[in-house]
């Protein structure tokens, strides 16, 4: 008896101690007790804080690239076509015959526009921009002036024909842009002061060089990007871009062809391309470019030969892209005081 009394006060004992570990154990699978949800919470919490620390960390240094608006805009309603893509994964669409990537409209020694293209003057945006970057440079005692600014085809053409006159055709590639190629066609592009390679040393070339980015501008022949742009060096030639891609591509120090993927290579010789590229007559009046419209993808990152602007979408659907076209009126100052319009540069010097 005494043995048995022993035993179940030994017994009682034991599931004395026991008992607080089976009652958390079905306390813990029924999930009702609070202390688990705090066991729960907190690791919930820190997840929490780390996954915003990510995403903020994330927003920093993500390497997604900015998507620009396109400039000019797209016509509503026209997707374009998607020729290929670039190095860099962006889409290259051809709209109306005009080529835009990530929203800038490029023009290249590969990538033209229609011989028709014709906005007559800067655009608005363009020559706004300009002066604002003129107040801001004059304030500082720096004077900036058009010296080229629109270029229609036809100035163009006669512009290049007399330098390969002058220089021979492979010299006056290296500075002149054929017809439909040059970026003044685009009412985008202008030539700042002087077209002489002594503009870089001036104060004015100095400053245009780190600050036209906060206008909209990028220098768009920069130095020793000669095989890459096509063109040597311009230190006078501004394109406008519009504010944030011109920041992203001034901190970038790539040129735009790095900038964006793609090449600016001459696929033809000038006479093969002035033959296929006829003056668009402005009358025409076809629907613009549908995106079943089939052509030869362009895939900057293989060796394929670029993408020619020869196919009749492109000459049918010019009509549309010049209704389109915002046109600055040469009525406003400013800019037309410093000589906006085309060709007002000196008879000798590359442009
Ligand atoms: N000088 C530049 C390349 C042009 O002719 O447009
Ligand atoms: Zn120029």
């Amino acid at each position: 008896m005494k043995r048995f009394l022993i035993v179940l006060l030994l017994l009682i004992l034991l599931a004395g101690l026991a008992a607080p570990f089976v009652i958390k154990s079905f306390k813990d699978y029924s999930g009702t007790e609070e202390s688990t949800t705090d066991v729960i919470t907190e690791p919930s919490i820190e997840t929490t804080d780390n996954a915003a620390d990510e995403s903020t960390t994330a927003e920093t240094t993500t390497e997604e690239p900015t998507t620009f608006t396109p400039n000019p805009s797209i016509p509503e309603g026209n997707s374009g076509t998607i020729l290929g893509t670039s190095s860099k994964g962006y889409d290259i669409i051809e709209v109306n015959g005009l080529t835009y990537i990530n929203g800038i409209l490029v023009v290249n020694k590969t990538y033209s526009v229609p011989a028709g293209y014709n906005p007559g003057a800067l655009t608005a945006e363009c020559k706004n921009a300009f002066r604002e970057m003129q107040s801001a440079a004059d304030e500082l005692g720096l004077s900036l002036t058009v010296c080229s600014g629109f270029r229609s085809y036809e100035t163009q053409k006669n512009l290049y024909n007399k330098y390969c006159e002058k220089d021979g055709k492979a010299l006056a590639d290296t500075y002149s842009a054929r017809p439909g190629h040059s970026e003044h066609q685009t009412g985008l592009a202008i030539d700042v002061n002087s077209v002489k390679q002594s503009f870089k040393d001036t104060p004015e070339g100095k400053w245009l060089k780190e600050n036209c980015h906060k206008y909209g501008f990028i220098l768009r022949y920069p130095e020793d990007k000669q095989s890459v742009t096509g063109y040597s060096y311009e230190p006078w030639h501004i394109r406008y871009v519009g504010k944030t891609a011109a920041k992203d591509i001034y901190e970038s120090g790539l040129c735009l062809e790095e900038y964006l993927g793609i090449k600016s290579v001459y696929a033809n010789s000038y006479q093969e391309e002035t033959t296929a590229k006829p003056v668009v007559p402005e009358t025409t009046t076809k629907a613009p470019v549908q995106e079943t419209t089939t052509k030869a993808a362009i895939q900057e990152t293989t060796t394929k030969a670029p993408v020619q602007e020869t196919t009749t979408a492109v000459q049918e659907t010019t009509t549309v892209v010049q209704e389109t076209t915002t046109v600055v009126q040469e009525t406003t100052t400013v800019v037309e005081t410093t000589a906006a319009t085309e060709e007002t540069t000196a008879a000798d010097t590359p442009e």
